[in-house]
């Protein structure tokens, strides 16, 4: 097996001391497959969904956006097919009465204790919860397991409202819930996580081939934000992996520390979804198609991209440790649109005369990018702390700025320094920041 060169506790302990992320409720003793994004973390996460958004939304004429509501009305779940099929096979053993999903056991004994393991049980993974003040049966509801069924329940509202034709889209950026068996790999798989997830409606008959644009498409998207190559791949599931709503799934799948693990599904989900929702609901659901003049059910193309997992998986293809002048650098290489801070502004040092410039400077470039303000310890370690966060660029105000009104510019990757003007600082930052490539 192939395997990453960084291991996963070097990325969860950058991620902790640098405030990427936390254990969720850390202070109670953490709670299993919950995990908090800290201070730079948002930033990073934030800048992917932003990334994305205007990837499929901002930048395509034939996808629209959409915010549906977590909890849905509970009979969503039963067409969905998710209250009858949405489990894991579940075993427990009989002595430490630990919980395993037998799919992933590789004996028949405990893996942890070595005791007798139950018959394997399904599991429903949707995280059930009470709409009201009465907890029965009829106010029973579901965290949503996939933000796709708050578009597909919608889909006659934005075709009335925005009167699109076919082939196009809706697109969604929200929370999803599953309660896994084995929570596991720190963000890889967890209870809490966010999903990008695009319903690509088409005409039945085009479905394979626009199948293929958005595997390209979805492709081309990781690689232009910085995932390399190597570590980067598709591979398309055997009849036996796919979901129960999927005629052909294709994954993008990136190389972890784990091995090869699914960062995006990109799945032919047919008429299936609009079908059963049109049989619960009573509602047609169709398309009026004025080339044919007929009243269809069109198929779905859904590209469904975990936000979590791409968290991950930029922050270790961006993750590096070189020698520089002897002395060891951990940088993060990061694509500049998706790097938590765009500036750091570093005063030579305290000294009292750079102060009033410093924060000008600080103060005219935080109107336009994320920026930190860092005065503490030698100029040299300051560099580094910005290397390890991925700020790709560093503006230095030393004695000579009082003078020529000019600063140096540090590139993180190259690590070469310019002078620049104070003037006009910003639209330069700008440029390259916002920059092809
Ligand atoms: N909507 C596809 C998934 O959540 O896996």
């Amino acid at each position: 097996m192939q395997e990453q060169k960084t291991n996963m506790d070097t990325i969860v302990s950058l991620c902790k001391r640098r405030g990427f992320i936390f254990q969720g409720s850390e202070i109670y003793g953490g709670i299993g497959g919950f995990w908090d994004y800290g201070p730079l973390g948002v930033e990073l996460k934030n800048n992917i969904k932003r990334a994305w958004w205007r990837a499929v939304v901002q930048e395509r004429d034939d996808v629209v956006g959409l915010d549906a509501a977590i909890i849905m009305n509970p009979t969503t779940w039963k067409a969905s097919g998710h209250v009858d099929t949405f489990a894991d096979p579940m075993v427990d053993c009989k002595s430490c009465k630990r919980r395993f999903r037998a799919d992933q056991l590789e004996g028949d004994r405990c893996p942890e204790c070595g005791g007798e393991l139950t018959e394997a049980r399904m599991f429903n993974l949707m995280f059930k919860t009470f709409v009201g003040p009465v907890e029965d049966d009829a106010s029973v509801a579901y965290l949503r397991p996939e933000t796709a069924q708050g578009i597909f329940v919608n889909f006659e509202n934005v075709v009335t409202t925005t009167r699109k034709k076919l082939p196009f889209g809706i697109a969604q950026i929200g929370k999803a819930f599953r309660n896994e068996i084995t929570p596991g790999n720190f963000i890889f798989r967890d209870r809490e996580f966010e999903q990008m997830e695009i319903e690509y409606f088409v005409r039945p008959g085009t479905d394979e081939e626009l199948h293929r644009h958005w595997v390209d498409e979805r492709l081309g998207w990781y690689r232009r934000h910085g995932l390399s190559d190597s570590n980067i791949r598709v591979r398309r599931l055997e009849p036996e992996e796919q979901a129960h709503y999927a005629k052909d799934t294709f994954e993008i799948e990136y190389l972890f520390p784990m091995g090869w693990s699914e960062l995006e599904g990109i799945a032919n989900r047919t008429d299936y979804d609009l079908g059963r929702h049109a049989e619960f609901s009573g509602q047609p659901l169709k398309y009026f198609d004025d080339e044919t003049n007929e009243h269809i059910t069109p198929y779905v193309i859904e590209p469904s991209a975990g936000v979590d997992r791409s968290v991950l998986a930029f922050l270790f293809d961006a993750y590096a440790e070189e020698e520089v002048r002897g002395e060891k650098r951990t940088v993060l290489r990061l694509h500049r649109a998706l790097a938590p801070i765009k500036v750091a502004v570093l005063p030579l040092s305290r000294n009292e005369a750079l102060t009033p410039t410093a924060r000008e400077v600080w103060a005219k470039l935080r109107k336009h990018f994320m920026t930190q303000y860092d005065d503490a310890q030698s100029i040299g370690r300051r560099y580094r702390r910005q290397d390890e966060i991925g700020t790709p660029y560093c503006v230095t105000v030393d004695f000579d700025t009082l003078e020529d009104k000019a600063v140096t510019v540090r590139d993180r990757d190259s690590m070469e320094q310019e002078r620049a003007p104070i003037e006009g600082l910003a639209e330069m930052l700008r440029n390259r920041i916002e920059g092809d490539g």
